[in-house]
């Protein structure tokens, strides 16, 4: 009795203790655990949490998304099933930067259980039919690496999913690689660990190849190349075979990628139970030797029935059918890999980690399937748009909804609004193209306004424009960005603002406050609204909240 105890009582003391999780790094084109020099296979899955649909919840303090790392009872009530199921890694698509993930993040790392983040939300993303590369987008993916990048188990960030996903989208292609490169120099600067960032595509037969291909090639200076490539694939449904499921050509065609690539998702579902036979063939060779693994899609329990959890509705889980064959295929299988130092030996350079140590690879040139520039959009640059934003005097109004794009398009037709336009399969930017959603929509009214010579009556739009304190040149040579330069610098010299140059003064594209302002336009306390703000389209509502009353009165 005793002995069989302390076995037991060995056993587990050994499971509690073998796992946590140390940092994975990117060689050549395989993860690795810096621990050990292991290499590491992903067995994962993906677990988001939707809200019910026309479940209320309270708009002002909580996000249309759910993050489920950021809550102790359900991350806890979920490792359990997540140990039980042997997965190593979770795929994450919403995190809410505001929250503190701290014990979810630990609980898993102690349970050896790895994280990858989506930096995108459902609004805030690069848009597959309307792609922008804007200030917002990039501010979203900053605060979601700044609130992450602290944990080691967080094995690496997406910067899309499945954004280009068909020959008729290919033209989003260019600004998911720039917010690869400029994710990339964001953490460098910050000098945070060197997280991997990658993007996850559709498995698209037409453009497959050409995307792929695309995140890791280098058509002159460029650098915006991903550490890693992630495939959501479905090929494989029920008892299929490595043969006839597609996965021995997405072997061949994948073979010396340089850099690790993964089902980013899997699990086909038209065949039920699934039987996630699939798993046996892509974490043994000849797979594991091209890719890393994988995520079945997915936890929980939603209506197109990828989940092998229902959720209870009183805060329970029950487990579905799929939840023991899935569990049963990544406990008995143990995938074998190299080490890290043979890895460092295959790189082109004997390798720095996570720096993409392989050999130019040119980019494929367009085809009908794949129109797509070697010319990524430029940096966000947050000074540049703060410093459009003071010069407006018709803005879109803080007092109104309404559909930005829908009003862009409307005054588009009337007037040329190059600046704010881009063109993803001609590498055509606008210079303030950059500029976040709102100041597009500004910019757009600002010009149509201008070109109406300041008629009042031009500055409307059904109530969805408003005009704010007139401003001139002077307050633009009066108002300074945070990197310290004059706004009519940053604008390019010669101001009126559509004389403004591409290249834009400045590199620093902190998120900021614009110092020094002295204008005459704005009063003490205006201006110390202005120094507290954070950012300047949000200054121009507090400068319009602040002349309200005024205004109304007009
Ligand atoms: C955590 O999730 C549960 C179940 O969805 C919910 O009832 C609870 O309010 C959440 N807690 C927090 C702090 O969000
Ligand atoms: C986007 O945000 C708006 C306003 O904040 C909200 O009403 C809407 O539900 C959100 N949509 C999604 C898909 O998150
Ligand atoms: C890596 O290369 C070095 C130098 O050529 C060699 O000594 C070492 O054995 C190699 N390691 C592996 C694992 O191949
Ligand atoms: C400054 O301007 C604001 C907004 O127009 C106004 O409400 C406030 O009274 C002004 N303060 C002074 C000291 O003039």
């Amino acid at each position: 009795m005793n002995l069989i105890f302390s076995v037991f009582t060995i056993l587990l003391s050994g499971y509690l203790t073998q796992a946590s999780t140390s940092p994975l790094v990117v060689v050549g084109n395989k993860f690795h655990d810096l621990s050990n020099g292991n290499q590491f296979f992903f067995k994962g899955i993906a677990y988001q949490a939707q809200r019910s649909r026309n479940a209320p919840y309270d708009r002002t303090t909580e996000t249309p998304y759910i993050d489920n790392l950021a809550n102790a009872t359900v991350c806890m009530r979920d490792l359990t099933n997540l140990k039980e199921l042997g997965v190593n890694i979770i795929r994450v698509y919403q995190i809410d930067p505001t929250k503190n993930h701290d014990y979810c993040m630990k609980v898993l790392s102690e349970a050896g259980v790895y994280v990858i983040a989506d930096l995108a939300e459902p609004n805030m993303s690069i848009d597959r039919n309307n792609p922008f590369w804007d200030v917002d987008i990039f501010d979203r993916y900053k605060v979601v690496i700044d609130s992450m990048h602290k944990y080691d188990n967080v094995a690496g960030f997406l910067v899309g999913n499945e954004v280009a996903n068909s020959k008729l989208t290919t033209s989003s292609a260019p600004f998911v690689k720039a917010a690869v490169r400029d994710t990339k120099q964001y953490i460098k600067q910050k000098g945070y660990r060197r997280i991997p960032i990658g993007y996850a595509s559709n498995d698209d037969a037409e453009i497959r190849n050409h995307l792929a291909n695309y995140f890791v090639c280098t058509d002159g200076e460029e650098v915006g190349t991903a550490d890693f490539y992630g495939i959501n694939i479905y090929e494989w449904c029920g008892y299929s075979s490595y043969q006839t499921s597609g996965y021995r050509e997405r072997t061949a065609e994948f073979q010396n990628f340089p850099v690790p690539i993964f089902f980013s998702e899997f699990g086909c579902n038209t065949v039920s139970p699934r039987p996630f036979t699939e798993i046996e063939a892509l974490l043994s060779p000849p797979m594991t030797k091209v890719f890393s693994g994988g995520i079945a899609y997915e936890y929980f329990n939603y209506e197109n029935n990828y989940g092998v959890v229902q959720e209870t509705g009183t805060g329970d889980v029950v487990k579905l059918t799929d939840f023991e064959y899935l569990k049963n295929r990544y406990v008995s299988i143990d995938p074998e890999g190299i080490h890290i130092e043979l890895s460092r030996n295959q790189t082109t350079n004997g390798g720095g980690d996570n720096h993409n140590a392989y050999s130019p690879i040119q980019c494929f040139r367009s085809t009908p399937f794949w129109k797509v520039s070697s010319l990524t959009p430029p940096t966000p640059n947050y000074n540049k748009c703060e410093c459009l934003q003071a010069s407006f005097s018709c803005i879109l109004s803080p007092y109104t909804t309404c559909n930005e794009q829908e009003l862009i398009r409307e005054i588009c037709t009337e007037i040329d609004c190059g600046e704010i336009e881009v063109d993803g399969a001609k590498g055509v930017y606008g210079k303030f193209s950059d500029c976040s959603l709102k100041q597009r929509a500004s910019h757009a009214l600002n010009l149509y306004y201008n070109k109406h010579n300041e008629d009042p009556e031009r500055c409307d739009f059904n109530g969805r424009a408003i005009l704010i304190t007139n401003s001139d040149e002077k307050d633009l040579e009066s108002i300074h960005a945070l990197n310290g330069l004059k706004c009519l610098e940053i604008l390019g010299g010669d101001s009126p603002i559509s004389n403004v140059r591409h290249e834009v003064a400045g590199g620093n594209n902190k998120v900021g406050q614009v110092s020094g302002i002295n204008s005459n336009r704005f009063n003490q306390t205006t201006k110390l609204m202005l120094s507290e703000g954070s950012r300047l389209h949000r200054m121009a509502h507090l400068i319009l909240l602040a002349q309200a009353a005024n205004y109304i009165h007009i």
